[in-house]
C-alpha cells in the first residue's frame, strides 16, 4: 500500500529496529542483486518475525528465499530445537544467501533447498507450524495444494503479495499470468472450508491463513 513518506518514515521510527545482520543483508542486496525490491525489508520483516514469536514453530517452510532477509525474520521465533526449510530456484543466489545464514545465530536451524518448490515441497517435513509463501505469483495455488496437507491444524500460512500493487481490483490484461495468478489463489482460499483467512493490507498485502 502506497504511504505517504512521512508516515512511513512515522511507523519505522516506532519499530523495532533491524539487527545487524538484516541491515547488511539489506544493503547487499541493493548493491549487488537484481530486484532488490523483491526483500521483505524493514517492517514486513518485523511483521514475520513477531508472528513467529507469538506462534513459536517448531517448524516452518519458506517458498523463496531470495537473499534470505525473510527466512532470517521468520526463525527468530523458532523454538530452540526448530528448523526452518527455504527453497529457492535460483542457484546464482546459492552462495550469497548461504554467507548471511552462515554469519546467523540461526545457522544451525536454517535449511536451504535450491530447486524448484513445485517439485520440492512434497519432500519437505509434514506438521508445520508455519509457512510463508513468496515465489512465482503464477503458482501460488499448486504450492498452496502441494503444502496444505502438511500444515498441522492450527499453522498458519502467510502468502505475500496478495494485493498485486493494486492489480486485483483492475481490469486483467489477457497476458497477464502474474495477476491470474494472485486472483486466483485469493478467490481459492477465500472458498476453502480447511482454513480461514485475510488480508493484511501491509506492503503489497499478505494473506494470513489459519487452518482449521
Ligand atoms: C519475492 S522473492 C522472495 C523474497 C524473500 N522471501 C524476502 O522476503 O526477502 C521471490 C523468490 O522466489 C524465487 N522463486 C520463484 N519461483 C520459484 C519456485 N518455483 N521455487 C522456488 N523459488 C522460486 C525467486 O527466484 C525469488 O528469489
Amino acid at each position: 500500500m502506497q504511504l505517504k513518506p512521512e508516515i512511513e518514515e512515522y511507523i519505522l521510527s516506532h519499530t523495532s529496529p533491524e539487527n545487524s545482520l538484516l541491515k547488511e543483508i539489506s544493503r547487499e542486496t541493493q548493491a549487488k542483486i537484481l530486484m532488490p525490491r523483491m526483500l521483505s525489508g524493514h517492517l514486513q520483516g518485523r511483521i514475520l518475525s513477531l508472528i513467529s514469536k507469538i506462534i513459536q514453530p517448531k517448524s516452518i517452510l519458506e517458498i523463496g528465499t531470495y537473499t534470505g532477509y525473510s527466512a532470517l525474520c521468520l526463525a527468530e521465533g523458532l523454538q530452540d530445537d526448530g528448523i526452518l526449510n527455504t527453497i529457492e530456484i535460483n542457484d546464482e543466489l546459492e552462495n550469497f544467501i548461504l554467507k548471511f545464514f552462515n554469519k546467523s545465530e540461526y545457522k544451525n536451524q536454517i535449511k536451504l533447498h535450491i530447486g524448484d518448490a513445485l517439485n520440492l515441497i512434497l519432500q519437505m517435513p509434514d506438521e508445520l507450524d508455519l509457512v510463508f509463501i513468496d515465489a512465482d505469483k503464477r503458482v501460488y495455488i499448486d504450492y498452496y495444494q502441494l503444502l496444505i496437507d502438511k500444515v498441522k491444524k492450527g499453522g498458519i500460512i502467510l502468502a505475500d503479495n496478495v494485493l498485486w500493487g493494486e492489480k486485483v481490483i483492475e481490469p486483467v490484461q489477457n497476458n497477464d499470468e502474474y495477476t491470474k495468478g494472485i486472483l486466483a489463489f485469493n478467490q481459492y482460499v477465500q472458498n476453502d472450508s480447511r482454513v480461514e483467512n485475510l488480508i493484511l493490507p501491509i506492503r503489497d498485502g499478505i494473506m494470513m491463513l489459519r487452518k482449521i
